[in-house]
């Protein structure tokens, strides 16, 4: 999977990209690479946004900046780029991501996802160059960085081989294996600490008990 990742901070990303699951999945062939909006921008002094039309605080990400960037990087007019590619725009008020969102994007072979800032895009940015709007919940940041990771970090886990144990990822949190639940609890040594016990069944060796012990707990949380 080849993704590119449109930004004003493109050294946020020199520190996610060396993080052991991401690492594995660029070792394997895959790609992380930053484009600069301000690398591509038709302004002058490095510029990429301006005061809202109807007036409000803050500034907005400019339409011609981000199709300059994006021209540069894929040769072609963007709003035809959406046919090959998922471009996502990072946004409060997208769609929320969920396990599902982030198995469906693990199956695409390339994504762009552009980071907003400041009070956001211009609409005509998400309107005419994206595929979708994403959310990763109904709080706001300050940029759409940190949302980037969160998305690829969630999607490159799904990769195979990007995980030390390839089934991590098969049956957990909100995987169609726990039907869409949270994942039951897991205990490791010691046995007991303090007087906090272990769960009788999970010491039994019996792999059956086991099993319907987890289903269990999963389905309740999931009921909690
Ligand atoms: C300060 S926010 C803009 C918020 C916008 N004015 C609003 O009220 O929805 C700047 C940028 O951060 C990113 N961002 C902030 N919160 C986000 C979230 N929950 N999910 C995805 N991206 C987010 C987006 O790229 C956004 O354009």
């Amino acid at each position: 999977m080849d993704i590119d990742v449109f930004t004003l901070f493109p050294g946020w990303f020199d520190w996610f990209r060396t993080q052991r699951h991401v690492a594995n999945a660029l070792a394997l062939g895959h790609s992380v690479e930053c484009v600069d909006l301000r690398a591509t921008t038709p302004l002058s002094g490095g510029a990429v946004d301006d005061t809202p039309f109807g007036g409000g605080a803050g500034m907005v990400l400019r339409v011609d900046v981000m199709e300059a960037a994006l021209r540069a990087r894929y040769g072609r007019d963007p709003v035809e780029l959406r046919a090959e590619r998922r471009v996502i725009a990072l946004t409060p008020g997208g769609r929320q991501l969920d396990d599902a969102l982030a198995a469906e994007l693990a199956a695409e072979p390339a994504l762009t996802l552009l980071c907003g800032r400041y009070e956001g895009f211009d609409e005509r940015i998400v309107e005419h160059f994206c595929t979708d709007a994403v959310s990763i919940g109904r709080y706001v940041l300050a940029g759409g960085e940190l949302a980037a990771m969160v998305v690829m970090d969630t999607v490159l886990r799904k990769l195979p081989g990007a995980l030390g144990h390839a089934d991590s990822a098969l049956e957990e949190s909100f995987s169609p294996a726990l039907e869409g639940a949270p994942e039951y609890p897991h205990y490791t040594r010691p046995a007991e600490w303090r007087g906090w016990t272990v769960p009788e069944v999970l010491l039994s060796g019996h792999h059956e008990r086991i099993r319907e012990w987890r289903r269990e707990q999963s389905r309740r949380r999931a009921h909690e």
